[in-house]
């Protein structure tokens, strides 16, 4: 009988690749989302394309009764974390509904998950916990800062369960530092679907491809890069979707917890994101330089290798197949789900 794996923020965009690479690997996924940021059609694509039931829970992580009543239904022996909020800007101006979900949400799964002597758990947290790094590539040991609130929920979080493995040996804990996720399943029938104006830069460049946005700002030409603009970390979500599965499968084989970065290693400029995704959809993206965005900083990259070493993970795929599954999402669903 396979195990049974909870998923929390399963219809979001990280969550929902991640259910296809669990169904695909033969595990049992029970789905939690409160559809705060997705829709309940993502759940159908799930089922399309691993050709079996997904069952769905509508439930906020906050809601303490019907997680009980969930986990007094189901076996479930560990979960995948992903519910919260996860815009920085938004998180300024909503302070307290980025600590309620994203702190008291994850308080509550803990406090839920002990009381049913459920002790394995993956954590989605992000490499914005690295502030300004001071070196390149970052590695897990690199200090930690956060200038935002967004950041700082991601910070609390990952030192309560640092606290909760520590108070108890029992508890296995893989908090998971996402570098820049991008690119969609390759059916074309996943992919990342944002409300509003997107804030990351593939989904932007996306719409601008399709013909939703006029053009790209590039937010800055004078940073101390190649070619002046930002360097980031894309991971394909399939990759990063896949390193889930290598860090639940530490958790089942071994005692303890660990910190670790998803990245591919890689350093990526905007203007080189942008060149790749005009290969992809074979038309040209109009961009104009605008000042640098507040909060940014200029160059971002993972240091792959405790993955490779504690998880046997390393990402496989190329700039190239993430734009051009993105752009195989985006122009096969323009306006999302
Ligand atoms: P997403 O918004 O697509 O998915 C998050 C899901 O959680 C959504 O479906 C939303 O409806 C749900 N949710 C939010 N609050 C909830 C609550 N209280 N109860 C139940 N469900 C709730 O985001 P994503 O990109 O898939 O991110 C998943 C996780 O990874 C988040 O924790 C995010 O902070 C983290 N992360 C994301 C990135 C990124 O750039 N996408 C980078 C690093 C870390
Ligand atoms: C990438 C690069 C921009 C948009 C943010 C969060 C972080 C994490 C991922 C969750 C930068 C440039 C962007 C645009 C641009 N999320 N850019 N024009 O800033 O690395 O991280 O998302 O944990 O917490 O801070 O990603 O995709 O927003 O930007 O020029 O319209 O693209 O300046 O250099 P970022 P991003």
């Amino acid at each position: 009988m396979a195990e049974t794996i909870l998923v929390t923020g399963a219809t979001g965009y990280i969550g929902s690749h991640t259910c296809v690479c669990l169904l695909k690997a033969g595990w049992r996924v029970v789905a939690v989302d409160n559809l705060s940021n997705s829709s309940e059609k993502t759940i159908d694509r799930i089922q399309i394309i691993c050709k079996q039931e997904l069952p769905f829970h509508l439930i906020d992580v906050r809601d303490e009764s019907a997680l009980m009543r969930l986990l007094s239904q189901e076996n479930i022996s560990a979960a995948i974390h992903f519910a919260g909020l996860k815009s920085v800007s938004e998180s300024v101006s909503k302070p307290l509904d980025y600590y309620d979900n994203n702190v008291t949400g994850s308080i509550t799964l803990l406090k839920v998950l002990h009381q049913h002597g459920v002790r394995k758990l993956v954590f989605s947290s992000s490499a914005t916990v690295y502030g300004e790094p001071t070196q390149v590539p970052i590695a897990e040991n690199a200090s930690l800062s956060a200038t935002n609130p967004y950041g700082r929920s991601k910070l609390f979080v990952e030192q309560i369960v640092n606290d909760l493995s520590e108070a108890d040996a029992e508890w296995r804990i893989a908090t998971l530092r996402y570098f820049n996720p991008a690119g969609a399943h390759e059916s074309g029938l996943l992919g990342e679907d944002p409300r509003g104006q997107p804030n990351n830069l593939m989904p932007y460049i996306a719409q601008v491809a399709v013909g939703k946005l006029p053009h790209l700002s590039v937010f800055g030409n004078d940073y101390p890069t190649s070619d002046g603009t930002g360097v980031r970390d894309y991971i394909h979500v399939m990759d990063l979707a896949q390193g889930h599965l290598s860090a639940l499968s530490r958790l089942y084989s071994r005692a303890g917890s660990c910190t670790v970065n998803l990245g591919t290693g890689q350093g990526v400029t905007v203007l080189q994101a942008v060149a790749a995704f005009e290969k992809a959809c074979g038309a040209s993206i109009p961009i104009t330089v605008a000042p640098r965005r507040a909060g940014d900083i200029a160059t971002c990259y993972a240091s792959a290798n405790k993955a490779k070493e504690l998880l046997n993970w390393k990402a496989e795929k190329t700039l190239l197949q993430m734009v051009n599954d993105h752009w195989r999402w985006q122009k096969q669903n323009p306006n999302g789900y």
